[in-house]
């Protein structure tokens, strides 16, 4: 048994967590930033940055004292090196290869999306290579073949913004505060989701790509037609994504041979209605659907220190001059999505 200690600082939550190869999580800690960021109404990565320095190394003290562990007892430091915000991902990799050295541990670096890739391997043991993964974050929106650890097929891409990034940007024009995806999910369970005639972006184009800033615009126009409650609109806007999303996964799962499951994760993923809706699909194409629990779909620890212990038993392991990336996709071979631009 291996025991890994994993770190996250790519965004704007700073996380520390020990795992074990045996799915134990045995500590994990997370300081949010929300009210640091929440008078921008979005992440300011300065701001986010300064803010793991302050808790970064705090937090990896409490897993420590927590789980009655220390740096001799562990196997191997994991930590996030990308993609992210890169002044984020600079703190928690230096931190971490800071610990490898004074532990004289291996250090893995980890790619943020293969943590939420591999987060639902943690929590379910029976779940085996191949799976097809919808992951939904703030910052990706991507329909993946998961092959093995580090084996990884992109099937799809949004051709402009994400699918958290669509809530955030919902919330923001609706005035539902900061952070955006649970304040429209909130929002929508008061709405009726009819209320709205809103577009549904490349649905039933052959391939599975997603798009939502056209939904954005729209939303923007309801709003300021004046003609809409704030929570129809809402509704509408949910619905229209969740549209989206069923129909892109489903065409997925229709050009692939044989998965095992239908998996989701990613920040998105924690979304019920979304849930929900995915587990449908599952359902009628007779696969079993496996999403993470809410905690572990949004930011956190514990998956980067899972997806190093899954590298680390594969013997997967990086020096220590390995760079902090800004951008790193999981499938560098993956052809860009038709009309994509060069956006980050
Ligand atoms: O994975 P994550 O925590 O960070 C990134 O790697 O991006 O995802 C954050 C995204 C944000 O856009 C947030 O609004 C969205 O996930 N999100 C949600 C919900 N909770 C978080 N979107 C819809 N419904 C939610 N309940
Ligand atoms: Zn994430």
């Amino acid at each position: 048994m291996a025991i890994i200690l994993g770190l996250e600082s790519s965004c704007d939550e700073t996380a520390a967590a020990l795992v074990t190869s045996e799915r134990e999580i045995r500590a994990h800690a997370l300081a949010g930033q929300e009210e640091a960021h929440r008078p921008f109404g979005g992440v300011v990565p300065e701001i986010a940055a300064r803010a793991h320095v302050d808790v970064m190394t705090p937090l990896v003290e409490q897993v420590f004292e927590e789980s009655g562990l220390s740096l001799s007892d562990i196997d191997a430091v994991a930590a996030t090196a990308g993609p992210g915000l890169i002044g984020g991902v600079m703190v928690g990799l230096m931190t971490g290869k800071a610990l490898a050295l004074a532990g004289g541990k291996p250090l893995v670096a980890v790619n943020h999306l293969e943590g939420h890739a591999l987060s639902p391997r943690l929590v379910d043991p029976s779940l085996e290579f191949p799976y097809l993964l919808l992951l939904v974050s703030g910052g990706h929106c991507q329909l993946l073949l998961v092959e093995g650890v580090g084996a990884y097929r992109r099937l799809a891409t949004t051709i402009d913004d994400a699918a958290g990034e669509a809530y955030d940007k919902t919330a923001k024009l609706l005035g539902l505060g900061f952070p955006g995806g649970p304040a429209v999910e909130h929002a929508a369970k008061g709405g009726d989701p009819k209320a709205v005639p809103l577009p549904r972006p490349l649905v039933g184009t052959a391939e599975p790509h997603f798009s939502f800033a056209g939904l954005k615009s729209a939303v923007l126009r309801a709003r300021d037609s004046g003609r809409y409650a704030s929570e129809d609109i809402a509704a509408s806007f949910q619905a229209a994504t969740i549209d989206c999303l069923v129909d892109r996964t489903a065409k997925a799962l229709g050009s692939l041979d044989a998965v095992n499951a239908l998996v989701v994760a990613g920040g998105v993923a924690s979304n019920q209605a979304i849930r929900d809706a995915l587990e449908a699909l599952a359902a009628d194409a007779g696969l079993p659907f496996i999403a993470p629990p809410p905690w572990l779909c949004t930011d956190n620890a514990a998956m980067i220190a899972w997806a190093g212990a899954e590298r680390f038993g594969a013997g997967l392991t990086d020096p220590l001059d390995i760079p902090a990336r800004a951008r790193w996709p999981l499938d560098d071979d993956a052809a860009k999505a038709r009309g994509a631009g060069v956006k980050a």
